[in-house]
């Protein structure tokens, strides 16, 4: 018998592509998508609905949750309060299920947990001072996925770029935007600096990173299971402009910083991942390039 999954939030931008992705694995009618939100083919799910959450991993005899409902870094610290409640209360309802119920539980971590001391390429093990809500729900997530008591693992994905759902509000949301406007103004309006450096990953490499650390036996992961750091590509903004020039030699960009500045300026450029790559095997297959290629691809598709 093989996995019985439920996702949350499946209708972001992660969602999107990992529920097609473990139906291609596992098969279609093993994963049961969910989201606040109502889109054909998935099943509404508040995550602050403990009851419903019990109700739903019980009946549908889940076995794995993938947990992705979640209020980003832009949008969370427009509404701290309910950037807390959603991402440390819901993941304490999803928690409660998977106890009760012996689930397997992915939660999603980022680059987020680090602050504004951590090295300009983050180590796995540093002290996480997040300068954002957001980041500090983060760490929360990081620490209950080694004191619940399941089987819970965690990656720190950097800014996430994919073509198939729009970004979510968070800060890499540039990176993401940029290739909308490329395509339909010939230019963009940028709200980092064009100096400014952050981890970033392909969502294909996320998401073979999300199923990999998955099938990991779990005597393989050690302290950072609720949290690994792992890295794509890291590039500046006004490097992105470039590569994306080598398809639309006429495309510009302007650069306008909004508050958005202040959050990517207190996270790293870089990531360390030795450990991933050590424990459970992880290489990234995109770089900069590679990726820009690939989003031309896709959206010109
Ligand atoms: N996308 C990135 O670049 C990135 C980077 C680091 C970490 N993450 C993490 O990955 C996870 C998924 O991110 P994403 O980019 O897909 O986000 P997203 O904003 O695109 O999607 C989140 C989904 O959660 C749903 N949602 C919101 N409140 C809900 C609720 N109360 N109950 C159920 N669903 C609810 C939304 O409708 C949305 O479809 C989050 O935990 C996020 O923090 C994402």
């Amino acid at each position: 018998m093989g996995p019985r999954i439920l996702v949350t939030g499946a209708l972001g931008q992660i969602g999107t592509e990992l529920v097609e992705a473990l139906g291609e694995k596992h098969g279609q009618e093993s994963v049961i998508a969910t989201d606040v939100r109502s889109a054909p083919g998935c099943r509404i799910l508040d995550v602050m609905d403990s009851a419903g959450i019990q109700s739903l991993v019980k009946g549908e005899e889940i076995t794995e949750i993938y947990h992705l409902a979640a209020l980003l870094s832009a949008t969370g610290e427009r509404n701290p309060d309910l950037c807390w409640k959603i991402n440390v209360e819901g993941l304490e309802n999803i928690i409660a299920a998977a106890q009760a119920n012996g689930c397997k539980v992915f939660a999603p971590s980022s680059i987020a947990v680090f602050g504004p001391d951590c090295p300009s390429v983050a180590p796995q093990v540093t002290p996480l001072n997040p300068a954002t809500v957001y980041g500090k729900t983060k760490v929360v997530c990081e620490q209950l996925a080694m004191t619940a008591g399941i089987d819970m693992r965690g990656l720190r994905y950097p800014g996430l770029i994919s073509y198939k759902a729009p970004a979510g509000g968070g800060t890499t949301d540039y990176a993401v935007e940029i290739f909308h406007a490329a395509l339909a103004e010939g230019h963009y309006t940028c709200f980092v600096r064009e100096d400014t450096r952050l981890p970033m990953m392909y969502m294909d490499d996320a998401i073979r990173a999300t199923l990999e650390l998955m099938e990991v036996s779990s005597e393989k992961l050690g302290g950072a299971r609720g949290g690994y750091n792992i890295a794509g590509c890291s590039f500046t903004a006004g490097e992105l402009v470039a590569s994306i020039q080598r398809h639309l030699p006429e495309f510009t960009c302007s650069y306008e910083p909004d508050v958005r500045q202040k959050y990517a300026d207190s996270w790293p450029d870089d990531i360390e991942d030795d450990l991933a790559r050590e424990e459970w095997g992880w290489a990234p297959q995109f770089d900069l390039d590679s990726m820009v290629d690939a989003m031309f691809a896709g959206l010109q598709a």
